[in-house]
């Protein structure tokens, strides 16, 4: 299969030209200014005229298929490969777990099962590590060498996912060791889960009181302690699902003493606030997720930080429960509501529209954010995440112009298997017209045109390339 990609504007996170991109197979084969004598042997032509070559988005932080709070979120490989598509995504990587006593290599053939043959994008697995006892640290370094090259471990949710500070210790230091990279949900649930505790006493059962009850400072107690063990282990650490201003000023401090650390924030912190817990109905539930939704003014701060590069990434943490039968499980009290929102499908438009068309970043950072950093960080680069001889075919034909408003009934923007929109109602601009995975169109003019096919991504170490 052989498509020539033409009168395009190719865009990466450092390149802007115009010029054709002809794809043989899976991969880029060449580029040029007119790749039109290629034409008569193309399989396939798409004109790319007025609209941007981008590479296919990264999303670096997914829970597809995932038991959690009581339930099971609602997006499986099928469907939230799927949607991302739709939304310009072309690989994503999803958190396995390890369930406490037991193997994390068991935990790693679970997710294999649940996304093999299901998959319609790319694919790849960070660990999340609920315990590791020193006879079974053998199993972090061959995780790495099955390509899972990066862990997940949790300050928050205590009885659950959460690991003490000696277990981080230990998972950093082997992480550090194997040359791997270590994700931190970094909120002190200790310390929060003593509040929740106070909250319910005193009768607040409402969903705003999942933000009541998680302080911004307790994130960055987290982010700060989590640096401080990276900085003894010697691991580079990634603080996953930034919110906050406060947590952001960790990084900042960090990362001037010259220490290891990058973040990431996600949409939802981008463009959403607290005061959207206090919709009437328990319809606040639905953007119950963690860290909380924070003050309107720290969007700014988080905007910035993307713009000068203090934070590197963004995620969208994709964790879809529907509002009907799961979300409501917390009617009585905000305790029990499932933690997570959706958005796979929405992340390249919103930070098309509210990053590039809102002057907020050029359109070469939006490519690194949406893309490359993902790649570079996460040991998938320069195989995905940029456009280059050599490079996986994962493009999107990007149409700068189009607007169209997120809703769960507009069958443009939402096709995630959950039962509202956490954006319903924004209009954007942009969108991912034309989507190929591996040289493979599977979304055209919005339509998709393809099922499965998505592979496991073996990532590489931290700094080594993956081609
Ligand atoms: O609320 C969230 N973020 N749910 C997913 C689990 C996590 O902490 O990332
Ligand atoms: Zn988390
Ligand atoms: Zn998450």
């Amino acid at each position: 299969m052989s498509v020539l990609i033409k009168n395009g504007r190719i865009v990466t996170a450092v390149d802007d030209y115009f010029g054709d991109v002809w794809i043989e197979g899976e991969t880029i084969a060449k580029i040029g200014a007119d790749l039109s004598d290629l034409e008569p042997r193309a399989d396939r032509v798409i004109d790319a005229s007025g609209k941007l070559v981008i590479p296919g988005g990264i999303d670096a932080h997914t829970h597809l298929d995932m038991p959690f709070g009581g339930t099971t979120s609602a997006d499986d490989f099928d469907s939230g490969t799927k949607a991302a598509a739709h939304g310009g995504t072309t690989s994503i990587i999803d958190f396995a777990i390890q369930n406490k006593g037991e193997s994390t290599l068991k935990g790693l053939d679970v997710w294999h099962e649940k996304a093999a043959g299901k998959a319609t994008i790319d694919y790849s697995f960070h660990m999340i590590v609920t315990d590791m006892p020193l006879d079974r640290m053998g199993e972090m370094e061959r995780l790495a060498e099955e390509g899972v090259t990066s862990y997940k471990l949790f300050m928050a949710y205590p009885g659950v996912l959460y690991v003490d500070d000696g277990t981080l210790y230990r998972a950093f230091r082997q992480a550090g060791l194997n040359g791997t990279r270590i994700c931190m949900h970094a909120e002190n649930g200790i310390v929060i889960d003593e509040i929740i505790r106070e909250a319910v006493a005193d009768g607040k059962f409402e969903p705003k009181w999942h933000a009541g009850t998680r302080p911004t400072r307790m994130e960055a107690e987290g982010v700060h302690r989590s640096i401080a063990i990276a900085e003894v282990a010697d691991v580079p650490l990634y603080i996953v699902h930034l919110s906050c201003s406060d947590a952001l000023d960790e990084v900042k401090r960090a990362r001037m003493r010259g220490i290891d650390v990058m973040a990431e924030t996600c949409p939802q912190y981008l463009f959403l606030d607290q005061s959207y817990y206090e919709k009437p109905d328990f319809e606040g539930a639905k953007w119950v997720m963690t860290p909380a939704l924070r003050e309107k003014w720290n969007q700014d701060v988080l905007w910035e930080g993307l713009k000068y590069g203090h934070l590197a990434n963004v995620a969208t943490d994709h964790c879809p429960f529907c509002f009907k039968g799961q979300k409501e499980l917390g009617r009585e009290s905000f305790t029990q509501i499932p933690n997570g929102a959706p958005g796979v499908e929405n992340r390249m438009s919103l930070m098309f529209h509210g990053g590039v068309v809102q002057g907020r970043l050029s359109l070469n950072r939006f490519v690194e954010l949406t893309s490359t950093a993902a790649a570079k960080t996460f040991g998938m680069f320069p195989k995905k995440g940029t456009i280059a001889v050599g490079s996986d075919a994962d493009i999107v034909v990007f149409d700068p112009d189009k607007k169209q408003t997120i809703s769960i009934d507009n069958p443009d923007t939402h096709h995630m298997r959950v039962d509202y929109s956490a954006y319903e109602g924004f209009e954007v601009q942009g969108w991912s017209e034309v989507v190929l995975s591996r040289g493979r169109v599977i979304v055209d003019k919005g339509s998709l045109t393809t099922e499965g096919g998505g592979e496991f991504i073996k990532r590489a170490r931290v700094g080594d390339l993956l081609r």
